[in-house]
């Protein structure tokens, strides 16, 4: 069992092998996802609405992600372990820098950030200094009060260019992976063909090279209601383990995301 690496990512996408990934938070579900399959963990600052109970992820802070990183990476033996950096934890390249390493420290082997062209100086910086950075385009939940609301971005053309060309630029500054979250799936394919690195979609359509889902949607237990572009699969297993294998399953035969949970 080798572990898994951004090389391992890239390899996936050549050979046109879907991956899945799956967020976590804690040892225990961590290392089942881990031993089940999931080739991505991430903790993510989704953290601020499924853990903490708050209705955005605007009050997570970088002590959150690192002390959870490090629960995170006691469980795991062979996912790549991915951090998220908290709304306003890399408003400057310095600060990145100094944030991001504390998520290195932690137990992280990659940091993601949401944004684009305002990144790009610190994603280059970020990479040439030995820290792997995963860009987020698309609805970035940290810019949730700009948009006015959670929603789909990237359905008008002048908005589905700027995506694209961000993502061009975030690969050219060092981005090594890139995740779209909630933009059409025409979008979507098309940027996951335009570029070399792979991509991870969330609610972004079936033609990523990816997919990654909240792990409180996948197990039916998010407070309030499961996202349309969820899916649990708690409620057709009945399991923990097998909802995650059933989800590396239709992830790898195509039949997740299916036509109602895409977005046009
Ligand atoms: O915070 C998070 O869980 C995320 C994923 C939804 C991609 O950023």
């Amino acid at each position: 069992m080798s572990k898994v690496t951004s090389s391992t990512l890239m390899k996936f996408k050549q050979e046109g092998k879907k991956f899945t990934a799956l967020t976590a938070y804690d040892a225990s579900f961590a290392g089942a996802f881990d031993s089940e399959g999931i080739d991505v963990l991430l903790v993510g600052d989704s953290m601020g609405m499924v853990l903490q109970g708050h209705d955005d992820t605007l009050p997570v802070t970088i002590e959150d992600i690192a002390y959870h990183t490090a629960c995170v990476r006691r469980g795991i033996k062979r996912s790549l372990l991915i951090a998220d950096m908290p709304f306003m934890s890399y408003a400057t390249p310095q600060q990145t820098m100094d944030n991001a390493a504390k998520l290195m420290q932690a137990g992280a082997n990659m940091v993601k950030v949401e944004g684009g062209h305002w990144l790009l100086e610190s994603v280059k910086m970020l990479t040439e200094r030995g820290i792997p950075v995963c860009a987020h385009l698309g609805l970035t939940p940290q810019s949730v009060h700009v948009f006015g609301g959670f929603k789909v971005q990237g359905r008008d053309a002048d908005n589905a260019q700027r995506i694209m060309d961000e993502a061009k630029a975030l690969q050219a500054a060092g981005a090594q992976l890139l995740v779209l979250e909630c933009i059409p799936a025409a979008l979507a394919k098309s940027i996951t063909e335009a570029l070399a690195i792979p991509v991870i979609g969330i609610g972004a359509g079936a033609d990523t090279d990816g997919q990654i889902l909240v792990m409180h949607d996948v197990l039916g237990i998010s407070s309030g209601y499961i996202p349309r572009f969820s899916k649990n699969y708690l409620k057709q297993t009945g399991e923990i383990r097998s909802a995650i294998r059933a989800y590396i399953e239709e992830v790898a035969d195509g039949s997740f995301p299916a036509e109602e949970h895409i977005f046009n």
